[in-house]
């Protein structure tokens, strides 16, 4: 049976610090750590909005992870430098090894999916954007389940959504929670592991495979023992 990628988007195929030079004209020097918090509260958000059943579409989980910054560095941001900043968020970089890879995927006989928290409308703005949707099957964002990642619906609609079965799919992602998400699943998955500290969390599983770039991911593909 044809094997099955899920491609994580935010940290996986698109580099969210692509909004620090738009964040550095507000910001100056604490651009490193308010960047780092409005990821890490933006993922929170999602996190809690997930177990109190209140999804909201990821870009105002986004936004409000941007005002939560703006108290917590008591930054007073004009209504046109949060506009600034959100438009930034979408029209976010592709990481350099992600082109040529899904380029050299596409020679294979692989089902290759973008699958993200992100709006379908948000993702596609932002494959268009980088120049890679054609190198998709499709795309599959968690909106229909109202829910986020790492909920198992959420990877159930992914493979109900693919026509494709947890046994033959792999996620591979540059996030460990998304990681675990899928394992815990039943997905195989593969972590992008992007830079030289981060940490996996040291729970009762490890990833099928760890990469750290997306170049090495079809020699991982290849020789995996199915
Ligand atoms: C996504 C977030 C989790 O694209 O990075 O789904």
């Amino acid at each position: 049976m044809k094997q099955t990628l899920a491609f994580d988007v935010y940290g996986t195929l698109i580099d969210t610090s692509g909004v620090y030079k738009t964040l550095e004209r507000s910001i100056g020097a604490e651009t490193p750590s308010f960047m780092e918090v409005w990821r890490s509260k933006q993922l929170e958000y999602s996190f809690r909005r997930g177990m109190m059943n209140t999804y909201v579409d990821f870009a105002v989980v986004t936004r409000q992870a941007l005002d939560y910054c703006c108290l917590y560095f008591k930054k007073d941001l004009a209504e046109t430098e949060i506009k600034d900043l959100m438009n930034a968020y979408k029209v976010l970089p592709a990481f350099a090894d992600v082109k040529a890879t899904l380029q050299d995927l596409q020679k294979e006989d692989y089902a290759s999916f973008a699958f993200s928290n992100g709006s379908a409308q948000a993702v596609t703005a932002l494959l268009e954007h980088t120049d890679i949707i054609k190198l998709f099957d499709g795309l599959v964002s968690v909106e229909k389940t109202k829910m986020f990642k790492p909920n198992p619906l959420v990877y159930q609609h992914f493979n109900e959504s693919t026509n494709s079965e947890k046994g033959n799919t792999w996620l591979i992602s540059g996030n460990p929670f998304d990681v675990m998400g899928a394992l815990s699943y039943g997905m195989k998955a593969i972590w992008v592991k992007r830079s030289d500290e981060a940490v996996f969390d040291p729970w009762e599983m490890e990833p099928t495979a760890v990469v750290s770039t997306l170049t090495n991911l079809k020699t991982i593909l290849t020789t995996y023992p199915m």
